[in-house]
């Protein structure tokens, strides 16, 4: 399994696509795992336990946070997005007007 996902022949793309490709299936998966801890924390009765699926928790925000860094350094429009976006004020949804 090299790639799952792909939505166009492989030998069409490429290589920042599919290094961006890799990134995002990363990034996904990365909040797939973040998401998973913080349910088995909110379903775990033992203290010590759920102690340590938040811990891991934020370890998979961590990996995330660091494959979204890649996509700015290394994606223009991601980039320009991010910084359209982060760290503001307001109305997120309404930013744009
Ligand atoms: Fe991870």
């Amino acid at each position: 399994m090299a790639s799952e996902g792909l939505h166009a022949p492989r030998e069409r793309l490429t290589e920042k696509t599919l290094n961006l490709h890799h990134a995002i299936v990363s990034l996904t998966e990365e909040l797939d795992a973040v998401d998973w801890y913080r349910q088995r924390a909110d379903d775990c009765d033992d203290a010590q336990l759920k102690a340590i699926l938040l811990h891991n928790m934020r370890e998979e925000m961590e990996h995330a946070v660091m494959v979204l860094e890649w996509l700015r350094r290394n994606d223009t429009d991601f980039a320009g997005m991010l910084k359209e976006y982060l760290y503001t004020e307001g109305d997120i949804a309404h930013h744009e007007d």
